[in-house]
């Protein structure tokens, strides 16, 4: 059995991404910790919550932060819908979260899991509190599977930056320093073919079961937005195609060791394009 530990800033892709986790067989999800992304702490919360109870999951999740550490918050509720799960008023989850915040769990829970996977699908916010605050648990993790930045490509935010490492950069660059051993995903590798197309998105439906609902109704927000921001046709699924590779690392076939750097000073790489919905 394999521990993972996952830290998302929970809207519609984040969620197929644990259903993913928290329905693979040979992996037990220690830990759940949230945090702001897509849409506000308390939102992403409640999805985490919500989603992993439609898995049948006890997993705990625990809050973190609710801002970058330095820049002011600013959410991606412009993409996902305003409650980051397609607007479609599901029911409050019937769990809460825990009251560890979640750098404190995030470290007792690497700590205690030597050689856990740590997939990360929001903004580096917690990550880099917890390396900060103990740089031990480095050496704990075997694998840390991140869903962030644009590798010689276009972001998806503005041309040079992608939304998880945009909204935090100066944590990017700590997590980035901090010697875990990272698997970028970047937004290059999950476009075009990478998307589900609506055939797919049929098929999935074909299913008939609550989760392949729930995975493609609360991605209809998503499915609009991908082909407003990027021109992209299909529905766009970063966090899944981030967790595939964290599931079954043999699905990458092509890989390359690199030193990254994030650029944190520079307003060229920060100005957002257009967002298509108010
Ligand atoms: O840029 C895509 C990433 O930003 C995904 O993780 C999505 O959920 C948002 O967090
Ligand atoms: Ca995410």
């Amino acid at each position: 059995m394999r521990s993972f530990i996952i830290d998302t800033d929970t809207a519609s892709d984040d969620a197929v991404a644990l259903i993913m986790a928290l329905r693979a067989p040979d992996v037990e999800v220690k830990a759940i910790t949230t945090v702001a992304g897509n849409v506000p702490l308390e939102q992403c919360t409640i999805n985490a919550l919500y989603t992993s109870e439609l898995c049948g999951s006890d997993v705990p999740v625990y809050p973190g932060a609710d801002r970058p550490l330095i820049r002011i918050m600013e959410y991606g509720d412009w993409f996902h819908g305003r409650d980051g799960l397609g607007e479609m008023n599901y029911p409050p989850p019937k769990r809460a979260a825990q009251s560890e915040h979640a750098v404190d769990a995030l470290i007792r829970v690497i700590r205690e899991n030597p050689g856990i996977v740590l997939v990360t699908l929001g903004p580096l916010t917690n990550v880099a509190m917890a390396v900060s605050k103990a740089p031990d648990i480095v050496k704990n993790v075997s694998r840390c599977v991140l869903m962030g930045g644009a590798a010689n490509t276009i972001g998806n935010v503005t041309p040079a930056a992608e939304f998880n490492i945009w909204v935090d950069p100066e944590a990017a660059r700590i997590v980035f320093h901090s010697g875990l051993p990272i698997e970028m995903v970047g937004w290059e590798l999950c476009r075009f073919d990478a998307n589900l197309s609506l055939d797919e998105i049929a098929m999935v439906r074909g299913f008939e079961t609550d989760l392949a609902e729930f995975a493609m109704d609360c991605n209809r927000r998503a499915l609009e937005a991908n082909l407003n921001q990027s021109g992209d046709p299909g529905l766009g699924l970063p966090d899944p195609v981030t967790m595939a590779i964290a599931l079954d690392p043999t699905i990458c076939t092509r890989k390359s060791t690199h030193h990254v750097d994030i650029e944190t000073n520079s307003d060229l790489t920060r100005v957002p394009m257009v967002r298509p919905f108010s």
